[in-house]
């Protein structure tokens, strides 16, 4: 089947250079000679976070929020956020009880951001999110600044969709970001007069900012919100996106494997599969980047000065060359070249690789310790098919309307199993 068939370019990116090799995608990446070119018109959410800045200053903000990213929190996230969280949702779907013919039906979409909304609200520093109401509230706000901050990719009216972000960011900023923040200002002052020793303190994002001094900028008085929007936004949706692409591969894997369909318990296949999955569908259609100078690649491609790049992952990820001849099949089995990220491009490269990646993938425990973790999609992944998940026959998914990203807007699934799994 031809890539390009596959996948449409959006009008956004038009008029722009593609790049579409594995190669010049992972040099410009790479390349001090570009800049984020990301988010220009949804710069309002995001300027001045990490993804929106360069050089010195995003190394040392990026060496401040490695904490959030360390081995330690990361198995708090997996143990205290979302074991707990799936264990509850769960429990709640069986107690509201199966539907006439014996299975439980439900939608995987608002299932994910549901079983993810703890740890985003963990990693980032929002309190207070655990009532039905808060949760349902907190993850609406949610969706609806993921449509302003990827505006680029929006179906719609840009400005419109830019205009109610903002209303939607006042909304989080009252109800949820404010509080929070002022509990950890105070908690941070309360560290500073001696009163609390450091290791009490939550490690989130708007604590570190708390305890850098960089939770209100005098001449900027939405920074800290932006780098709160950047946090919330690639934290929940990016996974929740992807884990349905996961489901329909697997399903039709199954079929055509049904010797591996036991396998659907086993971490290390489902781990397999998701790579590979990721590798096949990336969180946006292109990431952005603009040349700081006049510029020629290694292949003798010249970028002007000013010019901005559409890098074209799709059939990057897909090249035969590097992940083999079926390369445009998913197969969990791949062997794809020595070196080579089995998701491809997909957590970006370079300076502005993806800080949250081994949330998502999980960390290995060495044998001395147990720090490891089976990371978001595995433990989801695994949660749902214990309980049976199969894709419902009689009703397919619907690809989102919205926007050009790769994604689905609904995503019916039936439980067969509910009962018996844990
Ligand atoms: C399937 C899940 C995910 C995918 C596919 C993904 C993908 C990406 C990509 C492609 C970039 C690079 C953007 C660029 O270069 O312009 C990125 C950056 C980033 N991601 Fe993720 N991401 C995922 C999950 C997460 C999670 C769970 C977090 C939570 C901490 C996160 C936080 C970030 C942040 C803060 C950046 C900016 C890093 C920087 O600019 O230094 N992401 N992600």
């Amino acid at each position: 089947m031809n890539v390009r068939s596959q996948f449409v370019a959006p009008p956004y990116v038009a008029s722009m250079q593609l790049i579409e090799s594995y190669e010049e995608i992972d040099e410009v990446l790479r390349s001090s000679d570009f800049i984020q070119g990301s988010h220009i018109e949804s710069g309002v959410f995001l300027d001045g976070s990490l993804i929106k800045i360069e050089g010195e200053e995003h190394m040392a903000r990026r060496q401040l929020f490695s904490a959030l990213v360390s081995r330690a929190a990361m198995h708090h996230y997996e143990n205290g956020a979302l074991i707990p969280v799936i264990a509850k949702v769960m429990g709640e779907i069986r107690a509201a009880g199966p539907g006439p013919d014996g299975v439980y039906r439900l939608d995987l979409q608002p299932l994910l951001l549901t079983m993810l909304h703890r740890i985003t609200a963990l990693v980032t520093g929002v309190d207070d999110v655990d009532t039905r109401e808060r949760t349902e509230r907190f993850r609406a706000l949610v969706v609806k600044l993921t449509e302003a901050v990827t505006a680029e990719w929006s179906t719609r009216d840009h400005n419109e969709v830019v205009a109610e972000g903002l209303e939607t960011r006042r909304q989080l900023v009252d109800e949820f970001l404010l509080p929070s923040l002022e509990r950890r200002r105070e908690l941070a002052l309360q560290y500073k007069e001696g009163k609390l020793a450091r290791e009490s303190l939550p490690t989130d994002l708007l604590m570190l900012l708390c305890l850098h001094g960089d939770d209100a900028r005098p001449d900027d008085d939405t920074y800290v919100w932006r780098e709160a929007s950047l946090f919330l936004v690639a934290s929940i949706h990016t996974t929740a996106q992807a884990l349905p692409h996961v489901m329909v591969h697997l399903t039709e894997w199954f079929k055509q494997h049904p010797e591996d369909y036991a396998k659907r318990l086993d971490s290390s296949f489902l781990r397999q599969a998701a790579m590979e999955s990721l590798r096949l569908h990336q969180p946006v259609p292109t990431l952005l980047r603009i040349a700081a100078s006049d510029t020629e690649l290694s292949t003798g491609r010249k970028v002007k000065k000013g010019e901005r790049v559409a890098l074209f992952f799709v059939p990057a990820n897909r090249d035969e060359n590097l992940f083999g001849e079926d390369a445009n099949e998913f197969n969990p089995y791949r062997k794809g070249k020595p070196r080579l990220s089995p998701w491809g491009l997909t957590f970006g490269g370079g300076v502005h690789t993806c800080i949250g990646r081994p949330l998502v993938t999980g960390l290995f425990s060495r044998p001395d310790d147990r720090t490891g973790t089976e990371g978001t999609m595995i433990r989801m992944l695994h949660t749902l098919f214990e309980a049976g998940a199969e894709m419902d026959p009689g009703n397919p998914p619907t690809r989102t309307a919205i926007s050009y990203a790769d994604a689905y807007a609904t995503f019916p699934l039936i439980l067969r199993n509910l009962r018996q799994s844990a």
